[in-house]
C-alpha cells in the first residue's frame, strides 16, 4: 500500500518518491484514448518542426498555426548552454527535500513558489507533477530553497527569462507577419519606441513529472489550453507533452534535441479572431523516467486590451470575442473551466 494516503490528500504536496502504487487521488478513470502508450504514434503527423533561418518562416509559422496550433523552431539563438542550466535548475530545485520545497511554497494569494500545477484546483483528481512559478524575481523565494547558494540560480533564470523575452517577440512579429498584420498596426509592440513588445509580460514555469508505479491511469497535466499569447516550452529528452487535433486525437510532441515547443494560447487566438485556435494539450508520465520542462508564459502588458485584430474583421466575419485584458481573461477563464474545456471553446 502507498506510504501516507491521508497525508498525501491532505497537504496536497506528495513526495512522490515514497508511492509504490497509485492513490485513488491520482486515478484518472476518464480517458478516452489514454491506454494508448505514448511514443507509438510516429507514424502519423506530427506538430511541424520549423527553422527560423527559413526565409519562408512566417508562412510555415503561419500554416502551423492553423492546422495545429502549436510547432517546434530550431535555430531560434538561445544557446543550448542556458537550455541546460535551466535544466539544471529545476533539477536542483525539485531533488530537494520535500520538507525544503515546502518553504518555498507558493501563498494562496502569490505566483511566485512551489506547488501543485495551478490548474489543480478545476479537477477533482490530483495530477501526477510538481512545479515551481517564477514571476518577476525569483531572489525572495530561491534564498529560502538554497540559503547558500541562490545567486547562481537566480542569475540563470534571470538570464533565461530575458532570452525568452526576446525570442516570444520575435515570434509574435512573425505570426503577426502570417496574418497579414504589422509590427505599426500593433500600438502596444511600440515599433518606434526601443525595442519591440518591450511592455510584455512574461511568466516561468519550471515542472518535474516524475516517474510513476501507474502511468496509464495518471494523468501529468490535465488538458487545458494556455491564457497566454504564446507559450515557450523546452522539454528534456523524455516524451510525454501531446497535443489535440480534432481530426487525429491525441499527438505526442516528440522531444527534438535543441528545440522548443510553440503553443499558440488563447490570447493569440482571440487577437486573430480565431484563425489561430489555441491548443489543447496534457502531459502524460511514464513509469521510469523523471521528464522536466520548462514553460515561458508571454502575454501583452497588463493595461492593454487584446481584441480580434481590426483587419482581421469585417462583414463577413465579425469580431467573435470582446476586448479584455489579460488579468480579466484568466477571471473569465477560471469561472468558466468547465464550458471552456468540454466545448474546447473560449468564453471571451
Ligand atoms: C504546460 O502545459 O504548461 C507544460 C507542458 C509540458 O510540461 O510539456
Ligand atoms: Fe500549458
Amino acid at each position: 500500500y502507498h506510504a501516507h494516503p491521508v497525508e498525501v490528500h491532505h497537504h496536497k504536496h506528495p513526495d512522490f518518491k515514497s508511492l509504490q502504487e497509485l492513490p485513488d487521488s491520482y486515478a484518472w478513470t476518464h480517458q478516452p484514448d489514454h491506454a494508448r502508450p505514448i511514443g507509438t504514434d510516429s507514424n502519423f503527423a506530427s506538430v511541424p518542426v520549423i527553422d527560423l533561418y527559413d526565409r519562408n518562416a512566417s508562412k510555415l509559422i503561419g500554416h502551423a498555426c492553423m492546422t495545429w496550433g502549436a510547432f517546434q523552431v530550431v535555430n531560434h539563438g538561445v544557446p543550448i548552454s542556458l537550455l541546460d542550466h535551466i535544466q539544471g535548475v529545476g533539477q536542483a530545485l525539485f531533488s530537494l527535500s520535500t520538507h525544503q520545497k515546502l518553504k518555498a511554497a507558493r501563498s494562496p494569494d502569490g505566483v511566485t513558489g512551489y506547488g501543485l500545477a495551478r490548474i489543480s484546483s478545476f479537477f477533482p483528481k490530483l495530477m501526477w507533477s510538481e512545479g515551481f512559478t517564477i514571476l518577476g524575481s525569483p531572489f525572495e523565494q530561491f534564498q529560502k530553497l538554497w540559503p547558500q547558494d541562490y545567486a547562481k540560480y537566480c542569475d540563470i533564470v534571470v538570464e533565461y527569462d530575458e532570452t525568452m523575452k526576446k525570442v516570444a517577440g520575435k515570434l509574435m512579429g512573425l505570426m503577426l507577419e502570417s496574418l497579414g498584420i504589422s509590427k505599426e498596426d500593433l500600438k502596444w509592440a511600440c515599433p518606434n519606441k526601443g525595442p519591440l513588445f518591450k511592455d510584455t509580460c512574461g511568466a516561468l514555469q519550471l515542472n518535474s513529472y516524475p516517474s510513476c508505479p501507474d502511468p496509464d491511469r495518471a494523468m501529468g497535466l490535465a488538458p487545458h489550453t494556455d491564457s497566454t499569447l504564446l507559450t515557450i516550452l523546452y522539454q528534456n529528452n523524455i516524451s510525454g507533452l501531446q497535443v489535440h487535433r480534432e481530426s487525429t486525437g491525441w499527438v505526442t510532441v516528440p522531444p527534438v534535441p535543441g528545440a522548443l515547443v510553440i503553443n499558440i494560447g488563447d490570447l493569440l487566438h482571440i487577437m486573430s479572431n480565431g484563425l489561430y485556435p489555441s491548443v489543447l494539450h496534457r502531459v502524460l508520465v511514464n513509469r521510469s523516467k523523471q521528464r522536466f520542462s520548462v514553460a515561458y508564459l508571454y502575454g501583452p502588458p497588463s493595461n492593454v486590451e487584446i481584441c480580434p485584430h481590426e483587419k482581421l474583421v469585417g462583414p463577413s466575419r465579425p469580431a467573435l470575442y470582446r476586448p479584455v485584458t489579460w488579468n480579466e481573461y484568466l477571471g473569465t477563464k477560471a469561472k468558466h473551466f468547465d464550458k471552456a474545456l468540454s466545448s474546447f471553446q473560449l468564453c471571451a
